[in-house]
């Protein structure tokens, strides 16, 4: 079903307007999270549970090992809510669908958005289990979410991604790991549609083009993210050797689900502290 713009609109503030009747004050950041990584639902006490098919609009993730709900709740004293599961492309929802619940949960006051993925590595340097902080994407699925009519409501019809995730919240996340003593890839995050996985040939392209992960989600997240003002802070659980070198092994979803929760770990660990260093500065910051 074609929404009009006006349509998109209305949804956006028809979910809100549900959501805000259960959750009551506004959320100061969001946690996607990626596969494997729903245990990191863990650490937060939740106020609220919500189906995503309960919620006017959205439409239902049906990956392996995404539960597919939101949940509200306090993690070190911040609001924060939580998609446990994620919409991807593959599963044949649109990049509108998919960048509904970003709109929704910017317009219940949230500004901080924090996206977690599991990725292939296309970087030989890099191990599954390990972390890399995404410092940049590169979209490669052909589609975008903000194509289409437009509307100021939405935000900028043609939002900057010079800088989709802020330098600054890099330095800061950066930090937390160092303190944590959790050692930290950096690199460029290559998004593609899936479900496939990418031949050796497309790795060894993706790689020469300077990405370091490949995985199949986040790049619509984002897009809609910078349109609709979040700041961003991304991180891809590495969960399989994808450089397309001789030594390619076949990737299997157990592969990637054990390294995904290895990953989720360390970002389980970081996390609390990542939310209160990100917090401070902003308030350290003038406007
Ligand atoms: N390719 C694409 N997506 C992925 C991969 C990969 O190798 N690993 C986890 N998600």
């Amino acid at each position: 079903m074609t929404l009009s713009v006006d349509e998109r609109v209305v949804q956006v503030s028809t979910a809100r307007s549900m959501l805000e009747e259960i959750i009551l004050s506004p959320l100061d950041a969001i946690l996607i999270l990626g596969s494997g990584l729903g245990g990191l639902v863990d650490t937060v006490k939740p106020e609220n549970i919500i189906e995503y098919r309960q919620i006017p609009g959205f439409v239902t993730s049906t990956a392996p090992s995404h539960a597919g709900r939101l949940i509200i709740g306090e993690l070190s004293g911040r609001r924060i809510g939580i998609m446990q599961g994620r919409m991807h492309l593959y599963e044949g929802w649109s990049p509108i669908e998919i960048a509904l619940p970003i709109r929704v949960l910017r317009a219940l006051g949230a500004t901080r958005l924090v996206v977690t993925n599991a990725a292939g590595a296309l970087n030989t340097n890099f191990n599954p289990g390990e972390v890399m902080q995404i410092l940049d994407h590169i979209n490669l699925t052909g589609q975008n979410p903000l194509i289409g009519p437009h509307d100021d409501r939405l935000g900028l019809r043609f939002p900057d991604m010079s800088d989709a995730y802020e330098g600054s919240v890099q330095t800061i996340c950066q930090r937390c790991f160092d303190n944590a003593g959790i050692p930290l890839q950096r690199g460029i995050y290559v998004g593609i549609t899936g479900p496939s996985l990418e031949t050796s040939a497309e790795r060894r392209f993706m790689r020469q083009l300077g990405g370091d992960a490949v995985g199949m989600s986040t790049v619509m997240e984002v897009i809609a993210a910078k349109q609709a003002g979040f700041e961003v802070a991304g991180l891809s659980a590495i969960t399989n050797k994808a450089d397309g070198g001789l030594g390619q092994q076949p990737d299997t979803i157990e592969e990637v689900l054990a390294h995904a929760a290895v990953a989720g770990n360390k970002i389980l660990r970081v996390l609390p502290s990542l939310l209160r260093a990100w917090e401070l500065d902003k308030k350290a910051t003038p406007v």
